[in-house]
């Protein structure tokens, strides 16, 4: 059975984007079936114009599909991707999960495999709780949580068991760092073989 996996991301300035990027290519490589979908943007036109790598970002993605709750139901593991904005998720983000209503009274949300993915500008600027938040949704829905913990090596140096988080702020090397490449490859294979063992 191939593992179907959707990655499922919002990202103003296209670091949540590159993580999902990078996950999507992990995915593959471990013989996944891979949807990657950004979330709708729905800020206000004159807010996005107001910061150029916010504007050069939707420029950029402006063909890319966006997600559907159709993406969930089709997939065995859901990735799930938000910038952290003080400390929890985006409205975008939010905005798309509260679309998932009637997948819910289904059902259909259930028996999924489910792990969380974020940027944020410091290093202890609510990773945790922004991963932490969507971890609640997980359990509404009735979902299989698979955090990375510390099942590998590697994860004692990018040091998040609750998921993947970039600090994409000015104390860091602003691009993805071999730590956070390693981890997100980490968690694509963690989840994708979980998912070939639970349909086992
Ligand atoms: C409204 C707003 C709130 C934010 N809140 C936080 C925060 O609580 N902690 C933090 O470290 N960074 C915060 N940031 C910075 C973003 O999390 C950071 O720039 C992130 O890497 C952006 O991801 P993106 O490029 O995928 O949009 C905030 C940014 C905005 C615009």
């Amino acid at each position: 059975m191939t593992v179907k996996v959707a990655v499922i991301y919002y990202s103003s300035t296209g670091n949540v984007h590159d993580m999902a990027v990078r996950l999507e290519q992990a995915a593959t490589a471990a013989g996944a079936e891979v949807r990657r979908r950004r979330v709708t943007e729905i800020a206000p036109q004159a807010a996005i114009e107001g910061n150029p790598a916010w504007a050069a970002h939707v420029d950029a993605t402006r063909d890319e599909p966006t997600a559907t709750p159709q993406d969930i139901d089709w997939a065995d593991v859901v990735l799930l991707g938000s910038p952290t904005r003080f400390g929890n998720v985006t409205s975008q983000f939010q905005q798309y999960i509260d679309t998932l209503g009637p997948l819910w009274a289904q059902g259909k949300l259930a028996d999924k495999v489910y792990a969380g993915f974020t940027s944020s500008q410091t290093t202890h600027g609510g990773q945790e709780s922004t991963l932490l938040s969507m971890y609640h949704l997980v359990h509404h829905f009735g979902g299989i949580l698979v955090a990375p913990g510390y099942t590998a090596q590697l994860k004692f140096t990018d040091g998040n068991p609750y998921g993947v988080s970039h600090v994409s702020g000015p104390q860091s090397d602003l691009d993805l760092a071999g730590s956070t490449l390693e981890a997100l490859d980490h968690l694509a294979q963690r989840t994708v073989a979980v998912a070939g063992r639970l349909a086992a």
